[in-house]
């Protein structure tokens, strides 16, 4: 396996990806991991990510310098060059020209890194530091107009850097670049692949809850499910799960999870804590106050359920959650700016002691269905859309009530079911209904109606980050306007959200 330094690239996890296509199996780590962190997953070779920083900058990030004494092979891409140079000896300063966009790359001299890759090489540079001094014992490969030093080899050829970014789609030979990386200079021998994760992740799961017990909040969503399976296969039953029925979820949701996890032989627990969250909720409107009042909720049943369950079963010192790499880079614990932190339900009590356990923690989305289908669960669950903690409280904008809970849990069935039927479920990243709270006014029969506006919203996303409304065909939003309007009490008009994120974001609140 292979160890990332993240350096804060907004392209560092696209690193990870590509090593894994290449059935390699990486990790990504903070740029501040100390050698003996990184030297426990035994890696064949270490890539340092790009990164916004200046290496010569006071403050800028830095790896343990002891790395350039483990025998480890090197890969620095961009900033991971830059910072290879400087803590080698060499010299780094400000570009003249700032290079963003293709270049040529010219090859002087393969080596093993450019082996195979011919003379000219179309790279994507986004740079504005540039080598000046390369450091003692290092060679030139390759260079492009603008940087002379645009590939570098030393260290024997066990340190090697590039100034493009092979991992982006715009460097159409970086993957192969990555290979000889891998399998000519670490000796990788490639061939990893999920069934692999799923069964060192059992073994490594076993050997560290060694007979105790975990808990586990399911949410209903891909996640937390798959990170549930993934430990109920390696302890069994001395894994309980609890789900808590905030009243705030889907149509049919709270079955589908009991017929799934109790399928599988868990012990579930299915809280009743409807009445509470509606109680929590009661008189507020401000979208901050019910994300808070809800994920206070949260915790405090979760709580009372954990105490429950230790007085019923014993100790409990573990508690399992799907968090997963978007998750660690996303609350900030990757170096990549902190983009947002997202009040999660299902997040982690804290005043209860619990160890973590985290064994989706380097997985990407697609990644984690792939290890929820080797586990056997659902499709339907393993394809669900995102659904956030708060539920359906932050589409019901302003108050909060049973009835209006009811009717845009209707619309949600309505807006899935339609969009399911036209075969859009797989390519749109999520569709719902929002309750508008504007009372427009309507005629029905001969008589004028005042109701509530309802809104659709469907939107294609990679990631949640960023996303586009999805032009749907007009005929789907004819059928989906008619049933809301027919099938649903209190609605008589339907808006299409088009608007992207940013500027907006993907949810009303
Ligand atoms: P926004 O509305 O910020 O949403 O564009 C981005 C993605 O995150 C989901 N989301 C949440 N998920 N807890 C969650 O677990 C939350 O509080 C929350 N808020 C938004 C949203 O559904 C979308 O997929």
């Amino acid at each position: 396996r292979v160890v990332i330094l993240d350096f804060g690239s907004q392209y560092g996890h696209l690193i990870a990806r590509r090593v894994r296509e290449l059935g390699v199996y990486s990790v990504v780590l903070p740029h501040h991991a100390p050698l003996a962190a990184i030297l426990r997953h035994r890696p064949r070779g270490v890539i340092l990510s790009g990164g916004p920083a200046s290496v010569y900058e006071p403050g800028a990030p830095q790896c343990d310098p002891e790395l350039w004494q483990a025998g480890v092979p090197v890969l620095g891409i961009c900033y991971g060059m830059q910072l290879m140079v400087h803590q080698l000896g060499g010299r780094v300063v400000p570009a003249a020209r700032r290079e963003y966009g293709p270049a040529t790359l010219h090859v002087d001299e393969p080596g093993r890194l450019l082996a195979g890759l011919g003379a000219r090489v179309d790279v994507w540079m986004s740079h504005a530091d540039r080598v000046e001094v390369l450091p003692p014992g290092f060679t030139v490969l390759a260079h492009t107009a603008d940087a002379p030093y645009a590939v570098i080899e030393g260290g024997d050829g066990r340190w090697l850097g590039v100034q493009f970014h092979p991992e982006v789609a715009h460097t159409p030979r970086g993957r192969d670049i990555l290979a000889n990386f891998l399998f000519r200079v670490c000796g990788c021998r490639g061939g990893w692949s999920m069934a692999d994760f799923v069964e060192r992740a059992v073994s490594a799961l076993r050997r560290r809850l060694d007979g105790a017990r975990a808990l586990c909040a399911l949410s209903g969503g891909v996640d937390s499910a798959v990170a549930a399976a993934l430990v109920h296969r390696a302890i069994g039953s001395r894994l309980v799960a609890v789900f808590v029925d905030t009243g705030l979820l889907r149509e049919g949701e709270v079955e589908e999870v009991r017929s799934t996890f109790s399928g599988l032989g868990m012990d579930l627990r299915v809280v009743d804590a409807r009445d509470r969250f509606l109680d929590a909720l009661a008189g507020l409107v401000d979208p901050e106050a019910k994300r808070k009042a809800v994920g206070e909720t949260f915790i405090r049943v979760f709580e009372e359920q954990a105490r429950r369950l230790a007085a019923e079963l014993g100790p409990i010192p573990y508690l399992v959650q799907g968090t997963t790499y978007p998750d660690v880079i996303e609350s900030g614990g990757g170096a990549a700016a902190t983009i947002k932190s997202h009040h999660n339900v299902g997040g982690l009590p804290p005043d209860l002691d619990f160890e973590l356990v985290e064994p989706l923690r380097d997985l990407f989305k697609d990644e984690v269905r792939e290890v929820g289908r080797r586990l056997g669960l659902p499709t339907a669950l393993i394809e669900r859309h995102p659904f956030p903690g708060p539920g359906l409280a932050i589409r019901t904008l302003g108050a909060v009530t049973p009835e209006r809970l009811r009717r845009l849990r209707a619309c949600d069935r309505i807006v899935r079911e339609e969009i399911r039927r036209a075969g859009l479920e797989g390519s749109v990243w999520q569709a719902f209904a929002v309750l508008t709270g504007a009372r427009t006014v309507g005629v029905m029969g001969d008589r004028r109606t005042y109701g509530e506006a309802v809104a659709v919203r469907v939107v294609a996303s990679d990631d949640g980050m960023t996303a586009d409304w999805v032009r749907l065909p007009h005929e789907v939003l004819d059928r989906i306007a008619r049933r809301l309007v027919n099938e649903v009490e209190g609605v008589n008009r339907v808006v299409y959200d088009i608007t992207s994120k940013p500027p907006a974001t993907i949810e009303w609140e």
